[in-house]
Protein backbone atom coordinates (compact mmCIF):
# COMPACT_ATOMS: atom_id res chain seq x y z
CA UNK A 1 0.00 0.00 0.00
CA UNK A 2 1.64 3.29 -1.12
CA UNK A 3 1.38 5.95 1.85
CA UNK A 4 1.78 9.36 1.67
CA UNK A 5 2.25 12.85 3.79
CA UNK A 6 -1.15 13.16 2.18
CA UNK A 7 -2.24 10.12 4.31
CA UNK A 8 -1.38 11.82 7.08
CA UNK A 9 -4.15 14.49 6.80
CA UNK A 10 -6.60 11.27 5.95
CA UNK A 11 -6.60 9.73 8.83
CA UNK A 12 -4.19 11.36 11.54
CA UNK A 13 -5.94 12.75 14.35
CA UNK A 14 -4.74 16.82 13.53
CA UNK A 15 -2.64 17.14 16.54
CA UNK A 16 0.08 17.00 14.72
CA UNK A 17 1.98 18.45 11.41
CA UNK A 18 4.60 16.63 10.31
CA UNK A 19 7.13 18.25 7.39
CA UNK A 20 6.41 17.52 3.88
CA UNK A 21 8.80 14.78 3.60
CA UNK A 22 8.06 11.26 5.01
CA UNK A 23 11.58 9.43 6.12
CA UNK A 24 12.14 5.90 5.51
CA UNK A 25 15.80 5.15 6.64
CA UNK A 26 18.33 6.49 8.68
CA UNK A 27 21.96 5.55 9.65
CA UNK A 28 23.73 7.09 12.31
CA UNK A 29 23.21 11.05 12.10
CA UNK A 30 22.04 10.59 8.18
CA UNK A 31 18.12 9.76 7.13
CA UNK A 32 16.69 9.17 3.45
CA UNK A 33 12.76 9.93 2.79
CA UNK A 34 10.54 8.58 0.18
CA UNK A 35 12.38 10.02 -2.49
CA UNK A 36 15.73 8.70 -1.79
CA UNK A 37 16.67 12.25 -0.73
CA UNK A 38 19.21 12.62 2.39
CA UNK A 39 19.19 14.66 5.26
CA UNK A 40 21.55 15.42 8.00
CA UNK A 41 19.74 15.06 11.35
CA UNK A 42 20.74 17.64 14.29
CA UNK A 43 16.97 16.69 15.53
CA UNK A 44 17.55 13.15 16.67
CA UNK A 45 14.03 12.48 17.68
CA UNK A 46 13.60 14.80 20.44
CA UNK A 47 16.92 14.06 22.40
CA UNK A 48 16.08 10.61 21.92
CA UNK A 49 18.44 9.00 19.13
CA UNK A 50 20.87 9.08 21.53
CA UNK A 51 23.13 7.03 18.85
CA UNK A 52 22.17 7.71 16.15
CA UNK A 53 19.83 5.95 13.73
CA UNK A 54 20.13 2.26 13.48
CA UNK A 55 23.49 1.70 15.57
CA UNK A 56 25.01 -1.82 15.66
CA UNK A 57 25.09 -3.23 18.71
CA UNK A 58 21.61 -1.60 19.82
CA UNK A 59 20.31 -3.50 16.50
CA UNK A 60 22.14 -6.69 17.39
CA UNK A 61 20.66 -6.53 20.90
CA UNK A 62 16.78 -5.67 19.86
CA UNK A 63 17.55 -8.75 17.18
CA UNK A 64 18.90 -11.03 20.23
CA UNK A 65 16.15 -10.08 22.63
CA UNK A 66 13.56 -10.57 19.57
CA UNK A 67 13.98 -13.67 19.37
CA UNK A 68 14.00 -14.75 23.25
CA UNK A 69 11.25 -12.91 25.00
CA UNK A 70 8.90 -9.70 24.27
CA UNK A 71 6.74 -9.17 26.90
CA UNK A 72 5.46 -10.71 30.18
CA UNK A 73 3.90 -7.91 31.85
CA UNK A 74 5.00 -7.28 35.61
CA UNK A 75 3.28 -10.16 36.48
CA UNK A 76 6.82 -11.47 36.10
CA UNK A 77 10.15 -10.43 36.26
CA UNK A 78 12.55 -9.92 33.61
CA UNK A 79 16.75 -10.10 32.94
CA UNK A 80 16.76 -7.36 31.00
CA UNK A 81 14.95 -4.88 33.43
CA UNK A 82 16.74 -6.40 35.93
CA UNK A 83 20.60 -5.56 34.39
CA UNK A 84 19.13 -2.32 33.63
CA UNK A 85 17.78 -1.19 37.07
CA UNK A 86 20.86 -2.37 38.59
CA UNK A 87 22.95 -0.33 36.17
CA UNK A 88 20.81 2.35 36.65
CA UNK A 89 21.14 2.04 40.26
CA UNK A 90 24.98 1.52 40.27
CA UNK A 91 25.71 4.88 38.05
CA UNK A 92 23.68 7.19 40.05
CA UNK A 93 22.06 8.14 43.60
CA UNK A 94 19.17 5.44 43.76
CA UNK A 95 18.64 2.48 44.94
CA UNK A 96 15.59 1.81 43.16
CA UNK A 97 14.21 2.03 39.57
CA UNK A 98 10.55 1.89 38.19
CA UNK A 99 10.20 1.24 34.34
CA UNK A 100 7.54 3.22 32.28
CA UNK A 101 6.94 3.80 28.64
CA UNK A 102 7.79 7.28 28.08
CA UNK A 103 8.63 10.47 30.15
CA UNK A 104 5.45 11.60 30.93
CA UNK A 105 4.78 8.47 32.53
CA UNK A 106 7.84 8.73 34.71
CA UNK A 107 6.90 11.85 35.70
CA UNK A 108 3.33 10.53 36.44
CA UNK A 109 4.95 7.90 39.02
CA UNK A 110 7.16 10.69 40.40
CA UNK A 111 4.72 12.87 41.23
CA UNK A 112 1.93 10.31 42.77
CA UNK A 113 5.01 8.75 43.94
CA UNK A 114 5.94 12.37 46.12
CA UNK A 115 1.96 13.10 47.00
CA UNK A 116 1.72 9.31 48.97
CA UNK A 117 5.47 10.02 50.27
CA UNK A 118 4.19 12.92 52.32
CA UNK A 119 0.61 11.24 52.90
CA UNK A 120 2.06 8.83 54.23
CA UNK A 121 4.67 10.52 56.87
CA UNK A 122 3.26 13.95 57.04
CA UNK A 123 -0.67 13.60 56.67
CA UNK A 124 -2.76 15.28 53.57
CA UNK A 125 -2.22 18.57 54.42
CA UNK A 126 1.40 18.68 53.02
CA UNK A 127 0.70 18.18 49.14
CA UNK A 128 1.68 21.16 47.17
CA UNK A 129 4.05 20.56 44.07
CA UNK A 130 6.28 23.56 42.98
CA UNK A 131 7.32 23.69 39.68
CA UNK A 132 8.62 26.14 37.01
CA UNK A 133 7.38 28.43 34.26
CA UNK A 134 8.08 27.12 30.56
CA UNK A 135 8.89 24.30 32.49
CA UNK A 136 8.00 20.72 30.42
CA UNK A 137 7.29 17.18 32.05
CA UNK A 138 4.72 15.80 29.76
CA UNK A 139 1.61 15.34 28.17
CA UNK A 140 -0.77 13.49 30.80
CA UNK A 141 -3.15 15.54 32.62
CA UNK A 142 -1.09 15.68 36.38
CA UNK A 143 2.26 16.29 34.31
CA UNK A 144 1.11 18.95 32.23
CA UNK A 145 -0.37 20.58 34.84
CA UNK A 146 3.23 20.64 36.44
CA UNK A 147 4.41 21.97 33.32
CA UNK A 148 4.30 25.75 33.29
CA UNK A 149 3.33 26.29 29.88
CA UNK A 150 -0.85 26.98 29.63
CA UNK A 151 -0.52 26.28 26.00
CA UNK A 152 -0.35 22.57 26.73
CA UNK A 153 -2.77 22.04 29.85
CA UNK A 154 -5.27 24.56 29.16
CA UNK A 155 -8.56 23.88 27.51
CA UNK A 156 -9.41 20.72 29.12
CA UNK A 157 -11.33 21.02 32.07
CA UNK A 158 -10.67 21.15 36.06
CA UNK A 159 -6.84 20.74 36.50
CA UNK A 160 -5.03 18.49 39.20
CA UNK A 161 -5.25 20.71 42.13
CA UNK A 162 -2.16 22.11 44.60
CA UNK A 163 0.21 22.67 41.40
CA UNK A 164 1.86 26.06 41.89
CA UNK A 165 4.66 27.69 39.53
CA UNK A 166 7.94 30.02 39.99
CA UNK A 167 9.94 31.94 37.54
CA UNK A 168 13.18 29.21 36.57
CA UNK A 169 16.42 31.03 38.46
CA UNK A 170 14.69 32.87 40.95
CA UNK A 171 15.56 31.76 44.05
CA UNK A 172 13.92 34.38 46.42
CA UNK A 173 10.24 33.83 44.69
CA UNK A 174 11.16 30.16 45.10
CA UNK A 175 11.82 30.97 48.73
CA UNK A 176 8.48 32.81 49.15
CA UNK A 177 6.68 29.90 47.88
CA UNK A 178 7.50 26.78 49.56
CA UNK A 179 6.37 26.19 52.77
CA UNK A 180 6.35 22.94 55.16
CA UNK A 181 2.79 22.14 53.19
CA UNK A 182 5.14 21.67 49.76
CA UNK A 183 5.74 17.34 49.16
CA UNK A 184 7.79 18.08 46.25
CA UNK A 185 9.58 20.47 43.61
CA UNK A 186 9.82 19.50 39.49
CA UNK A 187 12.07 20.92 38.14
CA UNK A 188 13.97 20.34 35.04
CA UNK A 189 18.09 20.91 35.24
CA UNK A 190 18.14 22.44 32.03
CA UNK A 191 15.01 23.55 30.46
CA UNK A 192 14.80 21.89 27.00
CA UNK A 193 11.04 22.55 25.39
CA UNK A 194 11.27 26.24 27.61
CA UNK A 195 13.73 27.30 25.32
CA UNK A 196 17.01 25.60 26.56
CA UNK A 197 17.55 27.60 29.47
CA UNK A 198 20.74 26.53 31.91
CA UNK A 199 20.01 27.36 35.43
CA UNK A 200 22.52 29.37 37.69
CA UNK A 201 24.07 26.62 40.06
CA UNK A 202 23.11 28.80 43.03
CA UNK A 203 20.09 28.53 42.49
CA UNK A 204 20.24 24.54 41.78
CA UNK A 205 21.88 24.36 45.28
CA UNK A 206 19.04 26.71 46.81
CA UNK A 207 16.22 25.28 45.77
CA UNK A 208 17.80 21.65 47.15
CA UNK A 209 18.62 23.70 50.63
CA UNK A 210 14.58 24.98 50.55
CA UNK A 211 13.69 21.39 50.15
CA UNK A 212 16.04 19.97 52.50
CA UNK A 213 14.38 22.53 55.20
CA UNK A 214 10.69 22.23 54.49
CA UNK A 215 11.22 18.52 54.34
CA UNK A 216 9.80 18.46 50.31
CA UNK A 217 11.24 15.98 47.47
CA UNK A 218 13.42 17.04 44.68
CA UNK A 219 12.02 15.72 41.51
CA UNK A 220 15.07 16.25 38.55
CA UNK A 221 13.18 15.77 35.13
CA UNK A 222 16.14 14.65 33.16
CA UNK A 223 13.44 13.04 30.57
CA UNK A 224 15.37 15.67 27.91
CA UNK A 225 18.62 16.67 29.76
CA UNK A 226 19.78 12.72 31.05
CA UNK A 227 22.01 10.23 29.39
CA UNK A 228 25.15 11.80 28.46
CA UNK A 229 22.99 14.65 26.99
CA UNK A 230 24.79 17.26 28.50
CA UNK A 231 28.36 15.50 29.00
CA UNK A 232 27.31 13.94 32.06
CA UNK A 233 25.59 11.27 32.71
CA UNK A 234 22.91 12.89 34.15
CA UNK A 235 23.02 16.83 34.21
CA UNK A 236 22.48 16.65 37.98
CA UNK A 237 26.14 15.38 37.83
CA UNK A 238 27.33 18.35 37.23
CA UNK A 239 25.42 20.98 39.50
CA UNK A 240 26.66 19.70 42.51
CA UNK A 241 22.87 18.50 43.60
CA UNK A 242 21.81 15.20 44.18
CA UNK A 243 17.56 14.77 43.84
CA UNK A 244 15.36 12.73 45.53
CA UNK A 245 13.83 11.24 42.62
CA UNK A 246 15.08 11.18 39.04
CA UNK A 247 13.02 10.84 35.86
CA UNK A 248 14.87 9.58 32.33
CA UNK A 249 13.57 8.50 28.91
CA UNK A 250 14.27 9.65 25.89
CA UNK A 251 18.08 8.86 24.80
CA UNK A 252 17.39 5.85 27.62
CA UNK A 253 16.51 3.74 24.81
CA UNK A 254 18.61 5.19 22.21
CA UNK A 255 14.71 5.27 20.32
CA UNK A 256 13.04 2.15 21.78
CA UNK A 257 10.59 3.64 23.75
CA UNK A 258 10.98 3.47 27.40
CA UNK A 259 10.58 5.79 30.42
CA UNK A 260 12.47 5.31 34.26
CA UNK A 261 11.75 7.04 37.80
CA UNK A 262 14.97 6.24 39.90
CA UNK A 263 15.06 6.80 43.82
CA UNK A 264 15.89 6.16 46.89
CA UNK A 265 15.10 3.14 49.29
CA UNK A 266 13.34 4.85 51.88
CA UNK A 267 11.29 6.77 49.88
CA UNK A 268 10.21 4.24 47.17
CA UNK A 269 9.01 1.99 49.85
CA UNK A 270 6.07 4.33 49.43
CA UNK A 271 4.80 2.81 46.38
CA UNK A 272 3.73 -0.51 47.56
CA UNK A 273 2.39 -3.53 45.46
CA UNK A 274 -0.79 -2.41 43.81
CA UNK A 275 -0.09 1.16 44.09
CA UNK A 276 0.84 2.49 40.45
CA UNK A 277 1.99 0.55 37.81
CA UNK A 278 2.01 -0.29 33.56
CA UNK A 279 1.47 -3.25 31.57
CA UNK A 280 4.48 -2.24 29.43
CA UNK A 281 6.72 -0.72 31.65
CA UNK A 282 10.13 -3.03 32.20
CA UNK A 283 9.53 -4.45 28.52
CA UNK A 284 12.36 -6.80 27.56
CA UNK A 285 12.77 -5.38 24.74
CA UNK A 286 12.77 -1.97 25.25
CA UNK A 287 15.06 -2.59 28.57
CA UNK A 288 17.55 -4.91 26.26
CA UNK A 289 17.92 -2.00 23.80
CA UNK A 290 18.35 0.62 26.93
CA UNK A 291 20.84 -1.44 28.58
CA UNK A 292 22.98 -1.24 25.34
CA UNK A 293 22.31 2.08 25.00
CA UNK A 294 23.32 3.10 28.52
CA UNK A 295 27.02 0.56 28.26
CA UNK A 296 27.60 2.84 25.13
CA UNK A 297 27.01 6.10 26.59
CA UNK A 298 27.99 5.81 29.71
CA UNK A 299 32.24 5.66 28.93
CA UNK A 300 34.35 8.36 29.74
CA UNK A 301 35.46 9.02 26.22
CA UNK A 302 31.83 9.11 24.89
CA UNK A 303 30.63 11.45 27.23
CA UNK A 304 33.96 13.53 26.59
CA UNK A 305 33.26 13.79 23.07
CA UNK A 306 29.75 15.25 23.91
CA UNK A 307 31.89 18.41 25.04
CA UNK A 308 34.62 18.09 21.77
CA UNK A 309 30.92 18.10 19.63
CA UNK A 310 29.69 20.85 21.15
CA UNK A 311 33.12 22.76 21.02
CA UNK A 312 32.50 22.32 17.06
CA UNK A 313 28.99 23.33 17.16
CA UNK A 314 29.89 26.74 19.10
CA UNK A 315 32.82 27.70 16.88
CA UNK A 316 30.85 27.15 13.68
CA UNK A 317 27.56 28.78 14.51
CA UNK A 318 29.80 31.32 16.30
CA UNK A 319 31.40 31.76 12.56
CA UNK A 320 27.65 31.99 11.00
CA UNK A 321 26.37 34.07 13.36
CA UNK A 322 29.72 36.98 12.37
CA UNK A 323 28.04 36.47 9.04
CA UNK A 324 24.30 36.67 9.54
CA UNK A 325 23.66 38.39 12.80
CA UNK A 326 20.34 36.06 13.53
CA UNK A 327 21.51 34.98 16.69
CA UNK A 328 21.48 36.35 20.53
CA UNK A 329 23.19 33.71 21.82
CA UNK A 330 23.75 29.80 21.92
CA UNK A 331 22.51 28.51 24.79
CA UNK A 332 22.54 25.11 26.60
CA UNK A 333 25.08 22.01 27.13
CA UNK A 334 26.83 19.06 25.09
CA UNK A 335 24.50 18.04 22.67
CA UNK A 336 21.11 20.41 23.39
CA UNK A 337 21.79 23.27 22.23
CA UNK A 338 19.47 26.27 20.99
CA UNK A 339 20.42 28.69 18.78
CA UNK A 340 18.35 32.02 20.44
CA UNK A 341 17.13 34.48 18.14
CA UNK A 342 18.11 38.05 18.24
CA UNK A 343 15.67 40.75 18.65
CA UNK A 344 14.92 41.12 14.57
CA UNK A 345 13.81 37.57 13.98
CA UNK A 346 11.31 37.18 17.23
CA UNK A 347 9.07 34.67 16.48
CA UNK A 348 10.70 33.15 13.80
CA UNK A 349 12.32 29.94 14.71
CA UNK A 350 9.70 27.89 12.78
CA UNK A 351 11.06 29.36 9.69
CA UNK A 352 14.63 28.83 10.07
CA UNK A 353 13.36 25.47 10.45
CA UNK A 354 11.35 25.00 7.81
CA UNK A 355 14.30 26.53 5.49
CA UNK A 356 16.65 23.91 7.19
CA UNK A 357 14.65 21.03 6.05
CA UNK A 358 14.39 22.44 2.46
CA UNK A 359 17.88 22.31 2.74
CA UNK A 360 18.36 18.60 4.24
CA UNK A 361 18.88 19.34 7.46
CA UNK A 362 16.65 17.81 10.30
CA UNK A 363 16.74 20.57 13.61
CA UNK A 364 13.91 21.55 16.07
CA UNK A 365 12.76 24.36 17.41
CA UNK A 366 12.03 25.15 21.23
CA UNK A 367 9.08 27.71 21.83
CA UNK A 368 9.31 30.62 18.79
CA UNK A 369 12.41 32.22 19.76
CA UNK A 370 14.86 29.40 19.38
CA UNK A 371 16.32 27.04 16.90
CA UNK A 372 17.34 23.43 19.04
CA UNK A 373 19.54 20.86 18.28
CA UNK A 374 19.30 17.48 20.05
CA UNK A 375 21.58 15.06 17.94
CA UNK A 376 22.80 11.62 18.44
CA UNK A 377 26.20 11.78 21.48
CA UNK A 378 28.21 10.29 18.93
CA UNK A 379 27.46 12.30 15.69
CA UNK A 380 30.64 12.14 13.52
CA UNK A 381 32.24 15.57 13.09
CA UNK A 382 32.00 15.49 8.90
CA UNK A 383 28.20 15.53 9.84
CA UNK A 384 28.35 18.24 12.13
CA UNK A 385 30.09 20.56 9.72
CA UNK A 386 28.00 19.42 6.60
CA UNK A 387 24.85 19.69 8.53
CA UNK A 388 25.77 23.25 10.11
CA UNK A 389 26.87 24.00 6.07
CA UNK A 390 23.41 23.12 5.40
CA UNK A 391 21.99 24.96 8.00
CA UNK A 392 24.09 28.02 6.76
CA UNK A 393 22.03 27.58 3.61
CA UNK A 394 19.16 28.28 5.42
CA UNK A 395 19.50 30.91 7.37
CA UNK A 396 21.14 32.57 4.54
CA UNK A 397 17.12 32.02 2.54
CA UNK A 398 15.61 33.48 5.35
CA UNK A 399 17.43 36.65 5.55
CA UNK A 400 17.16 37.26 1.97
CA UNK A 401 13.69 36.80 1.75
CA UNK A 402 13.68 39.54 4.04
C1 LIG B 1 11.88 17.52 30.29
C2 LIG B 1 10.81 16.63 29.69
N1 LIG B 1 10.02 15.92 30.50
C3 LIG B 1 9.06 15.12 30.01
C4 LIG B 1 8.84 15.00 28.66
C5 LIG B 1 7.75 14.10 28.16
O1 LIG B 1 8.32 12.95 27.63
P1 LIG B 1 7.41 12.02 26.68
O2 LIG B 1 7.10 12.80 25.47
O3 LIG B 1 8.29 10.81 26.43
O4 LIG B 1 6.21 11.66 27.46
C6 LIG B 1 9.64 15.73 27.78
C7 LIG B 1 9.39 15.65 26.34
O5 LIG B 1 9.76 16.49 25.57
C8 LIG B 1 10.65 16.57 28.30
O6 LIG B 1 11.43 17.30 27.50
Amino acid sequence: MKVTRATFDDVMVPNYNPANMVPVRGEGSRVWDQEGAEYVDFAGGIAVNVLGHCHPELVKALNEQGSKLWHLSNVFTNEPSLRLAKKLADSTFADKVYFANSGAEANEAALKLARRWALDKYGEDKNQIIAFNKGFHGRTFFTVTVGGQAAYSDGFGPKPGAVTHCDYNDLAAFEAMISDKTCAVMMEPLQGEGGIITPDVEFVKGVRELCDKHNALLILDEVQSGVGRTGHLYAYMGLGVTPDILTTAKSLGGGFPIGAMLTTAGIAAHLKPGTHGSTYGGNPLACAVAEKALDIVNQPEVLEGVLKKEALFRKILGEINDKYHVFEEIRGQGMLLGCALNEKYQGRAKDFMTAATQEHLMCLIAGMNVIRFAPSLVIPDEDIVEGLARFERAIAAVVSAE
